[in-house]
This record gives C-alpha cells, sequence and structure tokens, in this order.
C-alpha cells in the first residue's frame, strides 16, 4: 500500500451543472477524507503550467481554455491506498468507457468536459498539492 493522500480538482463543467457539491458528497460517502479544499479561478498561465505535461497533445490548447472556463475546486483527500481508490472511484477519462458508479459515469459530459481531475501517483499528488495549497496549509491537512 502506499500514500494516504491524493489531490482532486473538480472541474468548471461540473459547477456549470451545480454538481460540483454532490461530487465531493459522493467522495465522501465512498470514505475519501477532505484534508484541504480551495475554489478559485485559474489563470492561462497556471491551468498551462499544471497541464504541462500535455503540453504536445492535440487538445493541450482546448484544455487550457476548458480549464480556465470557470471556477474549480481543487481537494486534497485522505484514504489508504489513496492515489489508486480516487483514479478507480472517479473512472476513465471518458465517460462512456466509465464504469458504473463512477463520479465520470455519474457527473461527466465528454472526455474534454469530464468532471474531475486525480493524481496518477503519489509523486504527482505531492506535486499537485504544492501547487494549489501552502506548506502551512498541507501541513495543517497531516
Ligand atoms: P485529467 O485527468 O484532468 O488529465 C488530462 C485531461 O485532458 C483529462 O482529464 C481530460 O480533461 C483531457 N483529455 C484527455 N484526453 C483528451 C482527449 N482525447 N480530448 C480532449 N480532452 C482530453
Amino acid at each position: 500500500m502506499t500514500g494516504g493522500i491524493t489531490l482532486t480538482i473538480v472541474k468548471p463543467d461540473a459547477f456549470g451543472t451545480n454538481k460540483s457539491g454532490k461530487i465531493v458528497a459522493h467522495l465522501e460517502s465512498q470514505g475519501f477524507r477532505v484534508r484541504a479544499a480551495r475554489v478559485l479561478h485559474l489563470t492561462t498561465a497556471q491551468a498551462e503550467e499544471f497541464y504541462a505535461v500535455h503540453r504536445e497533445r492535440p487538445f493541450y490548447k482546448s484544455l487550457v481554455t476548458f480549464m480556465t472556463s470557470g471556477p474549480c475546486m481543487p481537494l486534497v483527500l485522505e484514504k489508504a491506498d489513496a492515489v489508486a481508490a480516487l483514479r478507480k472511484a472517479i473512472g476513465a477519462t471518458d465517460p462512456k468507457e466509465a464504469e458504473q458508479g463512477t463520479v465520470r459515469a455519474l457527473f461527466a459530459e465528454s472526455k474534454e468536459r469530464n468532471a474531475i481531475h486525480a493524481s496518477d501517483s503519489d509523486e504527482n499528488a505531492t506535486r499537485e498539492s504544492r501547487f494549489f495549497f501552502s506548506e502551512a496549509e498541507l501541513l495543517a491537512a497531516r
């Protein structure tokens, strides 16, 4: 078993459909504990930096436009084996391929407007948590 902390982002499409609270409630019902949270509107520079790993992908520009189109909510979540547990709970990138009962099957519109992001490794969970939260906030979350 690996670390107990991961990072998620409830995306702008979920705010557009008034589903942000439902998504957090769904995750809490699956045993995830909210340890830090905030609502913000990403700047283009922030979205570009956060998704820099996808810079060469054809969907990069559109993804940055989408992620800056409205508010989003990063959260630090705690659960045993958090990274793997959250990836399972949110489902496949494309909601058409997401397993029944997963966040994306329940709430996502499309491969891009897919309601939620989740870190894909412990290393990225740490990097992404530091992107959104101060050391003091992360210390308080432990
Ligand atoms: P996320 O888990 O936040 O990581 C990268 C994001 O890029 C992904 O969710 C989707 O929102 C988006 N994405 C991935 N693949 C595609 C694609 N083929 N077309 C459009 N958007 C995509």
